[in-house]
């Protein structure tokens, strides 16, 4: 069974069918899946989802992207969502600074607010990094106590390697399936298997062959082949050491 340790089924994008993909899921050997929450509503909606399917499970956070205009009592709200049972990490949260909108020290402020908060729950985070990496690195490392996961890590090998030894794990999409993909694959081949996780990212970036449609948990397969190949293992070792590794990470038993 394998584990897509990063969908957002909160996406308007399953609105049509939101239900029927995720009670085939398990069927389809998707048995675990992490609904990452990006604002209030959206974790509010990820945790709705995990009540209603035991193969579902939460993480609430604010992301980068919706870090502007928010309430006085977010961080509150957070941590309210952050006791259900069925949350297990914050996130997403980071930074981005590919989109121009929000400014620097904004994301910044919230990011650390939301480390602390993760710091003081004992909570995983999910790091959502993208062309901040020397900024991320430096503020997760503010916070020793917290671990957690690159998603869609786009960063270097030597920052990967930083990552794997303060007890973090990497997690990789569709991107890198595509033809082009040269960072990912190298980061893959020198990372331990033990610290790498599969996500789709639903409903964005589809893998090879299905790029450009709809991304949704079924095809979390390619990104475990993909990574097999790379290592030299056997799909079956991807499948069941990168189930586990999310497992760990976020505490689920059974
Ligand atoms: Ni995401």
């Amino acid at each position: 069974m394998l584990f897509d340790t990063h969908a957002h089924y909160s996406s308007s994008s399953f609105d049509q069918d939101r239900d029927e993909v995720l009670a085939s899921l398990p069927g389809e050997g998707v048995g675990l899946v992490l609904c990452p929450g990006s604002d209030l509503w959206t974790s509010r909606r990820c945790i709705e989802l995990a009540e209603q399917y035991p193969h579902v499970y939460a993480a609430a956070g604010i992301h980068p992207e919706d870090a502007l205009d928010l309430p006085e009592d977010w961080l509150a709200q957070v941590e309210e969502m952050a006791s259900h049972p069925k949350v297990r990490a914050i996130g997403e949260i980071g930074l981005d600074y590919y989109w121009q909108e929000v400014p620097h020290d904004l994301q910044k402020e919230v990011f650390r607010a939301q480390l602390a908060l993760a710091q003081r729950l004992d909570l995983p985070v999910i790091v959502h990094d993208r062309e901040a990496h020397g900024d991320s690195l430096d503020i997760v490392r503010e916070f020793p106590g917290v671990k957690g996961v690159f998603h869609c890590y786009s960063g270097s090998v030597e920052m990967a390697k930083v990552l794997v030894d303060l007890g973090w794990y990497l997690s990789f999409t569709g991107t890198i399936t595509f033809k082009n993909a040269r960072k990912a694959p190298e980061v893959i081949a020198a990372m331990p298997i033990e610290r790498i996780m599969v996500e789709t990212d639903a409903p964005y970036m589809a893998p090879v062959p299905f790029r450009g449609k709809r991304c949704d948990s079924r095809y979390v397969y390619r990104m475990a082949e993909t990574i097999a190949e790379i290592k030299g293992l056997t799909w079956e070792e991807v499948e069941a050491i990168t189930t586990e590794n999310g497992k760990r990470l976020f505490r689920i038993e059974g």
